[in-house]
């Protein structure tokens, strides 16, 4: 059913190759002292009901280094005689255990098909880290993620035998990693862009699919399993977080995701869900009429969010403050409310973070990074200074305006009641400028009108 949309796709890309994951664990290292070790372990399953689990999925920083997204893992990274040698515990090739959950790389799969110098049964981590352990001075870890390594850690900080007393051995410091992994993740490489080019390429087509899916009467669950249903038919591994899809009042919920509403004639419905491929998330939120024709008020908060959502999208430029897309969309969604009689403030008043009115409609930032992670790591003030944005750099620009007549808190205008609007688009900072990843999804007032209940089959 999904045939005609999938051949605007391209072919799907490769994983990231096993040179590159080796450079940036080369990367990792070259941070470190030669008497650090480095332990990275994969998060537990989560419950579902009883003996049933989530699907798996692996943190973000592990797959990045290693590209591994077995459960019951762990990394290591330690200097052996002056080199640094990388190892991968793993759940061990266990024919009974496979026959019921599924076949494993095992040892043997982890050393042929992965960038790893060594590999270990997990029953053997015990022993051997503590003994890597042992000979560090300082360990960097991340607390929390593995009960039995934060004990081990804590063991070989405490110990105190006669090692320890004679030669000053054993760590003495614990690091979290996570700010130097951050820095890394924050610029992407050729082939993590290629592959989040193609998780972009599907949500802009499956966006285009629920557009044109829509008619009265439709319910939200059914346009976020067009939209789902083709992300799984596209090759992805599915949605990079629970699709948002709101129709008139819901709309103005921003990360609303009961999705059991029906939709009606006159309403707006937002959507926002983004597909993951190989661990790498696109994030898209389009709105639009269910009736195929925006009314007057709702073409006149389309047209100053679009117009917001460009001017941003243009302020994604090589040199500008990461906060350059969120000021000139709230300079352009001001001006645009004041001129529509919605805030009756000046300009600079209506910015104003604690008393300007623009944050009744707008109350949300208007940039994120973007990568394995759809919220993606990057500090965004290091040194508590405003991060300049480079060449490589992914971020979300989605602005919105979400007049909620529900809420007590506001006077909402009448003309505008329940409307929710958000313009949610991935882009990739270039020395030519903005790259827009997801620009196959529609949003010209004229497309979406064209589009629109226009269903393909
Ligand atoms: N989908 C969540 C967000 O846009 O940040
Ligand atoms: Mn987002
Ligand atoms: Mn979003």
């Amino acid at each position: 059913m999904f045939a005609e949309a999938m051949a605007r796709l391209p072919s799907l890309p490769p994983p990231t190759l096993l040179e590159e994951f080796q450079q940036r664990q080369d990367r990792l290292t070259s941070q470190f002292r030669n008497d650090d070790v480095f332990v990275l372990a994969s998060p537990p399953h989560a419950v579902h009901s009883n003996d049933v689990h989530y699907p798996y999925r692996t943190s973000s920083d592990l797959m990045y280094l290693t590209g591994w997204t077995e459960s019951e893992s762990v990394f290591v990274i330690r200097n052996k005689d002056g080199r640094w040698v990388s190892s991968l515990f793993v759940q061990p090739k266990d024919t009974l255990k496979e026959i019921w959950e599924g076949r494993r790389p095992g040892v043997e799969g982890a050393l042929a098909l992965f960038a790893v110098d060594e590999a270990y049964g997990n029953d053997e981590l015990e022993s051997l880290l503590s003994g890597w352990l042992n000979d560090a001075q300082r360990v960097f870890v991340r607390g929390g993620v593995d009960q039995g390594i934060d004990l081990l850690v804590e063991d070989a900080v405490r110990r105190r035998d006669r090692a320890r007393q004679h030669f000053g051995s054993g760590p003495v410091a614990v690091e979290d990693p996570s700010r130097l992994l951050a820095e890394l993740r924050l610029r992407k490489s050729a082939s993590e862009i290629e592959q989040m080019t193609y998780a972009c390429k599907v949500a802009s087509v499956a966006h285009e699919l629920a557009m044109r899916h829509s008619r009265e009467g439709v319910t939200e669950y059914q346009l976020q399993s067009v939209i789902e249903g083709f992300f799984s038919y596209a090759g992805t591994s599915g949605w990079s977080y629970p699709s948002i899809v709101g129709c008139g009042e819901n709309a103005t919920i921003l990360h609303y995701k009961t999705n059991q509403d029906v939709c009606g004639m006159g309403e707006v419905i937002l959507i926002d869900a983004g597909a993951e491929y190989h661990g790498y998330a696109s994030d898209i939120t389009r709105s639009w009429p269910i009736s195929g024709r925006f009314t007057d008020a709702q073409r006149e908060i389309y047209q100053l969010v679009l117009d917001s959502q460009l001017a941003a999208i243009d302020a994604c430029r090589v040199g500008n403050l990461y906060t350059a897309p969120h000021d000139a969309a709230r300079t352009v969604l001001a001006e645009g409310l004041i001129r529509l009689g919605v805030i009756s403030q000046t300009l600079d008043e209506a910015l104003d973070m604690e008393t300007g009115e623009l944050k009744s409609w707008y109350m949300h930032n208007t940039s994120h990074w973007i990568g394995l992670d759809v919220h993606d790591v990057g500090i965004y003030k290091p040194g508590g200074e405003p991060r300049v944005l480079e060449p490589g750099m992914c971020l979300t620009v989605e602005p919105g305006l979400y007049f909620g007549a529900w809420r007590p808190d506001v006077d909402c205008p009448e003309r505008y009641a329940n409307i929710g609007i958000r313009i949610e688009d991935d882009v990739l900072i270039t020395s030519d400028g903005p790259v827009v990843m997801t620009e196959d999804c529609p949003k010209s007032i004229e497309d979406i009108e064209r589009i629109v209940g226009q269903q393909l089959d």
